[in-house]
């Protein structure tokens, strides 16, 4: 049974950096003119009402979204995510905050197909009504680990996978680094993020070797650390895998991710890295 919804955590200081990351991901899928497709293997509801009432329960996003809203100091990668962000509010009323689907849907092109995945009983309904009249699109009310292998590789040869568990089952950092495996070896030019969060008391290590044991060569490790692992916070920070990351997204970062530091850190032990991972 699955209990963890998005919409308690929409538009928080996570969700920032991923939908940071997605934006400069699918802009430079764009630049070519030859279709692609879009795979979100955790897809979520596909907008929030950061109003609602989940939102306002953990008021997670003021955290997030909530510190960077109005800056006019931003740099580029980040001025072009706070766009779609505000495209998303101008459809959806104020408060709205776009998931990652929708953000997909808002810059893919005519040519281009988007494969969802979600699970929850109460999150796939939202989703397939968010884009019912868009022949592009196609929702799954299926498990995403199991289900995207069958979806690569695409017809396209060209693909954006995103991989955004909840990480609610023990064995989910191992279940995530299985499925990123697999997928990249019946697809293995695509292009591949997966998102993990970065927890007090758990060895982000550990993943981090399970990763290494796959044997990709061109990967990137995005990380984001907002509060000092020792507080009492949670979530301290989290962090993004990248599996032949476009040569544009090293640069994007490294205007993002100290931008994001700066303006989403709890405390002075706030921080970023972005780390070339190749393995020998
Ligand atoms: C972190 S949220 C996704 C947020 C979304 N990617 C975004 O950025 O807007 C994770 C979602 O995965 C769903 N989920 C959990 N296990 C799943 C599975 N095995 N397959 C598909 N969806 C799953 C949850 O219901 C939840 O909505």
């Amino acid at each position: 049974m699955l209990s963890y919804r998005h919409s308690f955590h929409a538009g928080n200081f996570a969700d920032v950096m991923k939908h940071v990351v997605l934006v400069a991901l699918l802009r430079y899928m764009t630049r070519k003119e030859a279709p692609f497709c879009y795979i979100d293997t955790h897809a979520g509801a596909g907008g929030y009402d950061l109003r609602g009432e989940h939102a306002r329960k953990t008021a997670e996003s003021e955290a997030g979204i909530g510190r960077i809203s109005l800056a006019t100091d931003a740099p580029a990668p980040v001025v072009r995510y706070l766009d779609i962000v505000r495209r998303y509010a101008a459809t959806a009323g104020p408060s709205g905050y776009p998931g990652s689907p929708w953000i997909a849907a808002e810059l893919m092109r005519r040519q281009d197909r988007l494969m969802l995945c979600e699970l929850h009983g109460s999150d796939f309904p939202q989703l397939r009504q968010m884009f019912r009249p868009d022949r592009r699109v196609h929702c799954y009310a299926e498990d995403g680990y199991r289900f995207s292998i069958g979806l690569v590789p695409p017809a396209e040869r060209r693909g954006l996978i995103l991989m955004d568990p909840s990480y609610e089952l023990k064995n989910e950092y191992s279940m995530a680094v299985t499925t990123l495996g697999r997928l990249h070896r019946r697809f293995a030019t695509g292009v591949y993020a997966l998102w993990y969060p970065l927890l007090a008391g758990r060895d982000s290590a550990m993943l981090r070797r399970s990763v290494d044991r796959l044997g990709i060569r061109d990967m990137l490790n995005l990380e984001l650390v907002i509060a000092d692992r020792n507080a009492d916070v949670g979530m301290y920070g989290c962090g993004m895998i990248l599996v032949n990351p476009p040569w544009t997204l090293r640069n994007d970062m490294e205007l993002a991710l100290p931008y994001l530091a700066e303006k989403l850190g709890r405390n002075i032990d706030s921080s970023y890295r972005i780390e070339v991972w190749s393995v020998e």
